[in-house]
């Protein structure tokens, strides 16, 4: 079948967490399984874009309200990704450095989505399933069914994907004008909370919904930031779909980033190589058990706790633990991350960034990935985690209930229940409990390993989901 994916972020082109993960991934496995996959995302200023030849395809205009924007549509000439990246250029919109974060954000994903809409309009070949992802896109679903000029396509299926339910993309009903015409009659569909909310808008247009984790699902009826009641009502068409992991980038027998490629018959060999590695670069002991923190500096992923929690650990166990943290994001968080640094020189760092490669390599050279996330709608790092033989330290929510179970349970991390500072040390402590039984330790991260989260198995759940939508479309 012909399936188009429209999103905000496609790793590698443009990658603001594990959004593009899972949008630079499954699109991969679908071609392979034989569909021809389509994947349309901004064209931002980013290192990919610029640097690869893409051929323009289309041209015309969008038009927002009274604006009027030139907009193009750019092909990348050779699918190195695994299928046909598209990127729409929308001048002054899009070609900055950053996904989001500009106050125009609102006015940049509403064009993006007429003037994708637009573009497929136009085409001779008319798609079997457009799948969209968050609220960046939820109004497409919208548009397709109710907007005078989309008609064409109002018969296509639409499955809506919620990576995360805390952003909703909420505008007042005084940009209503931006939106193509449509019929008003339909004008209550676009409202939820006296607004307009893009992803309730797609929850309730789209032909199925998809979250990222089946325990997400069964979350976000009890707490999504005011949508409870509509996921209720929609329940009869969602589904939870755990992610799955790229096997082919993150894998520690080829991984080019790693000093040492190792596989379950010489993990403790390759991972220590990796460690020595890491400690090298970050000023840590290799003979200490390693604790990792990889992601964004944000409240969701718990990280406001990090500063705290690494403290009080590293004043319990000096002599016994490393804690290095890898990610930006709010600034107070980083601030009180980086003032830990001269108290604890030589068993903890920071780097207040994002690094991809150095992502891989703390991967592969930690013993721990902490994961104290308050909400984790799936959580991508504790898979990858457990493919590097490094076990996840998880707070129990969302995916990370679905993909790691505690150790003392016949699983491969270490878990616990709250969001809180005390909660995180406990884990630590646990952790190096379990450090110190070396045969344990290894045993658990080999089976760990060996874990199957692959997206060839995932890929069937959504193709079954687009068949069930296409026939009930036809019926
Ligand atoms: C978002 C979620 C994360 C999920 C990812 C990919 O970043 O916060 O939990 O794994 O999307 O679906």
């Amino acid at each position: 079948m012909e399936l188009f994916h429209i999103s905000a972020e496609c790793y590698p082109a443009a990658k603001v967490g594990g959004l593009a993960d899972v949008v630079g991934a499954l699109p991969k496995y679908q071609s392979t399984e034989g569909h021809d996959v389509r994947v349309v995302i901004p064209a931002y200023d980013t290192k990919f874009i610029n640097e690869n030849e893409f051929e323009c395809v289309h041209w015309s205009h969008v038009k927002l309200g009274n604006f009027n924007f030139p907009f193009s549509v750019h092909k990348e000439k050779t699918d190195k990704l695994g299928f046909e990246l598209y990127v729409i250029a929308i001048q002054e919109l899009f070609d900055r450095k950053e996904v989001y974060g500009y106050e125009d954000d609102i006015e940049r994903f509403v064009s993006f989505q007429i003037a994708t809409l637009d573009w497929i309009l136009g085409r001779r070949e008319i798609p079997d399933v457009i799948n969209c992802h968050d609220h960046h896109t939820g109004l497409i679903p919208f548009m397709m069914l109710y907007a005078h000029k989309y008609q064409k396509l109002k018969n296509i299926p639409t499955v809506l994907t919620i990576h995360s339910g805390l952003y909703q993309g909420i505008f007042g009903f005084n940009k209503l004008y931006y939106l193509p015409e449509f019929d008003l009659a339909h004008v209550g569909v676009l409202e939820w909370g006296n607004a307009i909310n893009s992803l309730a808008v797609g929850i309730k247009c789209a032909s199925a919904v998809t979250t990222v984790s089946p325990n997400y699902l069964n979350e976000i009826n009890h707490s999504s930031n005011g949508l409870e009641s509509l996921f209720n009502m929609v329940r009869q068409k969602s589904k939870g779909i755990l992610n799955g992991i790229d096997e082919k980038v993150w894998n520690p027998a080829t991984d080019k980033v790693l000093v040492s490629n190792y596989t379950i018959d010489t993990i403790e060999n390759g991972k220590q190589k990796n460690k020595e590695k890491l400690c090298d670069i970050f000023d840590l002991d290799p003979s200490k058990p390693l604790f990792s923190f990889i992601g964004r500096l944000l409240e969701e992923k718990g990280a406001d706790l990090l500063p705290q929690a690494s403290a009080l650990a590293l004043a319990e166990h000096l002599n016994e633990i490393n804690i290095l943290i890898l990610g930006s994001g709010n600034e107070t968080i980083e601030t009180e991350l980086n003032q830990l640094l001269p108290d604890y020189k030589g068993n903890y760092n920071t780097f207040i960034g994002y690094n991809e490669d150095l992502a891989h390599l703390i991967f592969a050279g930690s013993d721990f990935l902490l994961m104290p996330s308050r909400v984790e709608p799936c959580g991508l790092n504790q898979m990858y985690a457990l493919r590097y033989g490094t076990i996840p330290v998880v707070r129990r929510t969302g995916g990370l209930k679905d993909t790691v179970i505690d150790f003392e349970d016949g699983g491969n991390g270490i878990c616990h229940e709250q969001t809180s500072v005390t909660d995180i040390c406990t884990s630590i402590r646990r952790a190096l409990k379990m450090y110190e039984d070396k045969k344990t330790l290894n045993k658990i991260r080999k089976s760990g390993m060996q874990i199957d989260h692959s997206w060839s198995s995932v890929c069937k759940e959504y193709i079954e989901v687009y068949n069930l939508i296409i026939k009930r479309n036809e019926s």
